[in-house]
């Protein structure tokens, strides 16, 4: 049996780091763990512009703890978004991303129709900028577990169709329906969360309602959750690591309305590391979590390492701290890989 893993530092492919407290309470657990980190730009000001994603990343360099990372904001496209916000932001921001309206957290500004921003579209496929997608049609008449599917094929077919050189990312995928789009072209790529490969719909209700488990895309069916473990431990190029780290204080969630996304940071590479194992596959794991994401953003890879230790440990009941306090992803259960290196500065070893 493995006892310790080495693999080159991993990157997070997509984290919600928010302001202020926040983001100095929850920005070094990622830091700690992954070198590059694509910043997600739904905060209270969205990042609508390149100045805004320049600024940002000043305050999450900040933010890291001491830990050597690299965090990379990207622009939030909305109805105004234009060929010029594209090409000013460019190249220092390599990609952005596409909410649709009233779709998830901060997504009020978010695009009304693709139809609406084809000159910004047009511009990032010339350019060579990402298109991210929070891929779920928002439309009344759609079932919340149909969302995923049905923004295939009302927005994604038809933008590829038109922009066959975009490179797009279709984040945090939930269903069989986004792996199959996904695996079509070498244009598409797919993030997929520690959450997303633990967790199926009936775990949100399983002995009552579970909050902390509860994100968007909301976790689908068991045939969904194993199709997912099926694609990120396949060792196809598509599919990489994205946590969706996405803190909300407790009372937040725990409310009426409460709010979707699942602080992961705590124990998301040790999550990814357990399942790859279950499944017999730790030998992908490297391509997953630090190599494929990199290759598909044309990134270099990482050339540091990164060492996990089998060895139990618990996650906390809560994260404290600045006057705030977080339900982590995977509160108080016992998980068996912890990371040990010294760049890590857990202070274990
Ligand atoms: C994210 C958040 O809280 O910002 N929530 C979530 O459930 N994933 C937004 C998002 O990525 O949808
Ligand atoms: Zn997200």
């Amino acid at each position: 049996m493995t006892q310790t893993l080495t693999i080159k530092r991993p990157d997070d492919w997509h984290v919600h780091f928010r302001e202020g407290a926040m983001l100095n309470l929850v920005a070094p657990y990622t830091a700690r763990v992954f070198n590059r980190a694509i910043a997600m730009p739904n905060l209270r000001s969205p990042l609508l512009d390149g100045k805004a994603c320049q600024a940002y990343k000043k305050q999450l360099v900040a933010a890291g703890g001491g830990h050597r990372f690299t965090p990379l904001p990207v622009l939030y496209l909305s109805d105004e978004s234009d060929a010029e916000t594209i090409r000013a932001a460019h190249p220092q921001v390599i990609a952005a991303k596409f909410y649709p309206r009233g779709a998830t957290t901060g997504s009020l500004q978010g695009v009304s129709s693709y139809r609406k921003i084809l000159d910004a579209l047009a511009a990032m496929e010339k350019v060579g900028m990402l298109l991210l997608v929070h891929g779920e049609a928002t439309e009344e008449d759609v079932d919340v577990y149909d969302r995923e599917k049905v923004f295939i094929e009302r927005t994604l077919t038809p933008v590829r169709n038109h922009f066959p050189e975009l490179k797009i990312v279709f984040e945090h995928i939930s269903s069989r329906d986004a792996i199959a789009f996904v695996a079509e072209t070498s244009r598409t790529a797919a993030t997929i969360t520690p959450h997303h490969l633990l967790y199926n719909r009936s775990d949100l209700f399983g002995g009552g309602l579970r909050p902390h488990r509860y994100c968007l895309p909301v976790a689908k069916r068991e045939e969904d959750r194993a199709a997912l473990e099926k694609a990120a431990t396949g060792g196809q190029a598509h599919f990489f690591a994205g946590t969706d780290s996405a803190p909300h204080q407790q009372a937040d969630k725990c409310k009426d309305y409460g709010c979707a996304g699942i602080f992961n940071a705590v124990a998301a590479l040790e999550t990814y590391t357990e399942v790859f194992e279950r499944l017999n596959a730790l030998r992908k794991l490297e391509n997953f979590t630090s190599v494929y994401g990199a290759r598909f953003y044309g990134l270099e890879t990482n050339q540091e390492t990164i060492t996990l230790k089998r060895r139990a440990w618990r996650v906390p009941e809560k994260i404290e701290g600045l006057g705030l306090r977080i339900t982590p992803f995977r509160a108080g259960e016992t998980i068996d890989w912890q990371v040990i290196d010294k760049n890590a500065g857990n202070g274990n070893d």
